[in-house]
């Protein structure tokens, strides 16, 4: 597929976004593990998330999914069933990741593996630390998948263990907790940043004790009690409000609201990157979804100046940074990323693709190790290759709507990983986008 924006119309009207890919993957997932029938409304039905749900099946879950409302007939943290052949985890770093610390805490044998991008995934930081907690888990010589996991006795609990994260991942931390779910006392985990914590607050919903003794620190006592199922509706997508949220500060004459956005403050980095740069963002309508903080969205066309983003920051909006590029292409001055190496470990090694890809279409922007310097100012228009990266695909799409001349993505069809209603929802606030 490719799809062309052409830039010029202003964005104006009121939309939502699809639900939260985090929270869609841990509610599939936990709602698995509990006891009795979970029902999630504004459940994300996306690429990325059917490689959990398809992965859930041959573990003996029954689910069903109609009109993005999700039924899952939770087996019990005990009752999932090893599967006959490989879990295909496809593109999903997420599913891969959550599914080894569940699968570990169940003792199963199984393996895990995806597509050749996700095979290209550090999978080290999970491994490591599951073997401290006893359990038996090798991967492939690269470091990556296929992860094989050796079956326990059912009797058998994992070692609970205390571990410091390197590098902030709430997917690493995850999968810890849901492995310590079946640990042998409680597990403690130190992270050096704030990584988004829905494991922690859905788990709680859950019934199970998750404390934060000091900032940045989860201690999960094993729970003594089945895990209660899910009702709940999930918060849009922050992630994916980014693209309406630059498209509409970039596009001159805007004026947007996105209702219903997640606005869990681990998540909420872009929204105070680019308040820094001068944007005109307001928050209304704030309310609670089941322990995660919601609100609306009212966005205006805002001249952007160029800022500096590192350090905690970074971790807040950690899949912000292609999008982020393309309001530092088309602010005024100069925009530094640094202290986000991580960066290199995602979907692409998104320093070097965001650089390469806005360097396409003319933006001035020059790859560091740890991050990317822009200079701000105007985007000339052209064709890109999204590198696998959906995100990327997006966001030079965003560029486009007030470069000098249209933005043209081929492989466009990777953005039903993430955000399957993108180009309805640009074309529903009034830009002009072809499909071909
Ligand atoms: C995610 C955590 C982040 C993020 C990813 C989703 C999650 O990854 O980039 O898109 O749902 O836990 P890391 O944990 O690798 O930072």
């Amino acid at each position: 597929m490719q799809l062309t924006v052409h830039p010029g119309n202003p964005l104006r009207g009121e939309v939502t976004v699809p639900g939260d890919k985090s929270l869609s993957h841990r509610a599939a997932l936990f709602a698995a593990l509990a006891q009795g029938e979970s029902v999630i409304d504004r459940f994300l039905v996306s690429g990325v998330t059917r490689a959990m749900l398809d992965a859930l099946t041959p573990l003996g879950v029954a689910w069903q999914v109609k009109d993005e409302r999700l039924t899952v007939c939770g087996a019990g943290l005990d009752g999932l069933r090893a599967p006959a052949a490989p879990l295909d985890c496809r593109n999903s770093a997420t599913t891969i990741r959550l599914l080894a610390g569940a699968i570990a805490g169940a003792g199963l044998e199984t393996t895990l593996d995806g597509s050749a991008g996700l095979r290209r995934r550090p999978m080290g930081r999970i491994v490591e630390p599951l073997r401290r907690m006893g359990l038996e888990i090798s991967a492939a010589a690269s470091g990556g998948a296929p992860l094989h996991l050796r079956g326990r006795l059912p009797d058998q609990k994992l070692r609970a263990i205390e571990h410091v994260l390197p590098v902030a991942s709430a997917q690493v931390k995850s999968c810890l907790l849901l492995a310590a779910l079946n640990g042998d006392g409680p597990t403690v985990i130190r992270e050096p940043g704030p990584s988004r914590d829905h494991t922690e607050r859905m788990l709680r919903a859950m019934g199970v004790r998750i404390e934060n003794p000091v900032t940045n620190v989860v201690v999960l006592h094993p729970p003594s009690a089945p895990l209660r199922p899910l009702r709940l509706q999930l918060a849009g997508d922050i992630s994916a409000a980014a693209f309406l949220i630059v498209a509409a500060l970039v596009t001159p004459g805007s004026a947007i609201v996105i209702r219903d956005v997640g606005l869990n403050p681990t998540r909420t980095g872009l929204l105070d990157a680019l308040r820094a740069m001068g944007a005109d963002i307001r928050e209304r309508n704030l309310r609670d979804w089941s322990g995660e903080p919601v609100g609306d969205l009212v966005v205006h066309h805002s001249p952007l100046r160029g800022t500096r983003v590192a350090g905690e920051l970074v971790v807040r909006m950690i899949d912000e940074f292609p999008v982020f590029a393309a309001a530092a292409a088309l602010a005024d001055g100069v925009t530094e990323v640094r202290e986000a190496e991580e960066l290199r470990h995602k979907e692409s090694d998104r320093i070097t693709a965001v650089a390469h890809e806005f360097q396409a279409i003319g933006a001035k922007i020059e790859p560091l190790p740890d991050g990317f310097r822009v200079t701000g100012g105007r985007v000339a228009g052209g064709a890109v290759n999204p590198h696998g990266d959906h995100r990327i695909a997006m966001s030079c799409a965003v560029a486009g709507l007030a470069a000098q001349a249209p933005v043209t993505i081929d492989g466009a069809e990777i953005l039903h990983e993430s955000f399957p209603t993108f180009r309805e929802t640009l074309i529903a606030l009034g830009a002009k986008v072809e499909c071909k």
